[in-house]
């Protein structure tokens, strides 16, 4: 069935009007062929199906937001909500006002100020935190050779400046232990891991198996499942995530690289990349084609 349904999804959407810009605040970013696109399933039985462009590899960017995450869970547990939230912000990614009025506890994890909070937790925790980082994510996917692309990681540091006052508001409130260039040098990282559509849905696994990977081991719990699928599910889209839970019914996570994952918990993980994104940072496309997904399956959350 998938594959009838992706191949008629992979033609409507090749004829949608080329809407959206490519990410270019990250200069390197902007050197990507915008009208790349590709789809890609697994299901949870095993099956897979794919078209388009979707071996190849692109910057994952916020994507990785919903990993380290889940990492910081594993590791700290329910103790990590007592230094981020889990509202939806109803603002954009990258925002600063709401950090000051509500003292430096960002809404949630995926906004970028939640984001850095998480990266500070891990660099407390981890021994070598980018590579561990990079090796929690090899061992979820089972794939060895994804890793940072440093041209990507290098060009978000030299203009990054919106994500530096970010980490340094948040320590004035006392929320980030670490040294602040640190925390940015990982966050930067994280969110310059390169991986293709294919590999997504494979990393993305475990939060569709009840916290197993696709080779059994166990990453997350099944109530802390339960939690970062809900949170991928209002918080995961940002100021758009009530659009992309009416139109796609789905939990997932996007990124400004242009991929979006998204999954039906015991059924399937689904990627998505096309780079151009509407004005809340999301993939138009990427969008559209999964909102048909779900229309013409009849398989969401709701
Ligand atoms: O911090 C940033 O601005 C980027 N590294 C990540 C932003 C992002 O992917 C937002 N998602 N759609």
């Amino acid at each position: 069935m998938f594959d009838k349904v992706l191949q008629d999804i992979y033609t409507e959407s090749k004829l949608q009007p080329k809407i959206g810009e490519i990410a270019n605040y990250i200069p390197e970013l902007a050197n990507v062929n915008p009208d790349k696109f590709g789809i890609y399933l697994t299901s949870i039985s095993g099956e897979e199906f794919g078209i388009g462009d979707v071996h190849e590899r692109f910057s994952i960017q916020s994507v990785s937001k919903a990993l380290s995450v889940a990492l910081a869970y594993s590791l700290l547990g329910e103790k990590i909500w007592e230094r981020v939230g889990v509202e939806p912000s109803g603002n954009p990614f990258n925002s600063l006002v709401q950090l000051e009025y509500e003292k430096g506890i960002p809404r949630n994890p995926f906004i970028n100020a939640g984001a850095l909070v998480i990266a500070d937790m891990l660099i407390t925790e981890l021994k070598n935190p980018k590579e561990d980082f990079l090796g929690f994510i090899r061992n979820c996917s089972g794939i060895a050779d994804i890793n940072f692309d440093y041209k990507v990681a290098q060009s978000e540091k030299d203009t990054g400046f919106r994500n530096a006052a970010l980490a340094n508001f948040l320590k004035s409130f006392g929320n980030i232990n670490n040294d602040v260039d640190e925390v940015l040098d990982f966050y930067f990282h994280q969110c310059s891991i390169a991986m293709s559509c294919s590999e997504l849905t494979k990393t993305f696994f475990f939060f569709a198996n009840q916290g197993l990977t696709s080779s059994g081991e166990l990453i997350l719990n099944q109530s802390q499942v339960k939690r970062m699928n809900a949170l991928m599910q209002t918080c995961g889209f940002y100021d758009e995530s009530g659009e992309f839970t009416y139109r796609v019914g789905l939990p997932g996570k996007s990124g400004v690289g242009g991929g979006i994952v998204a999954l039906l918990p015991k059924q399937f993980i689904v990627s998505t990349w096309s780079p151009r994104l509407n004005s809340n940072g999301n993939s138009e496309l990427g969008m559209y084609a999964l909102e048909q997904l779900t229309t013409k399956t009849g398989m969401s959350i709701f």
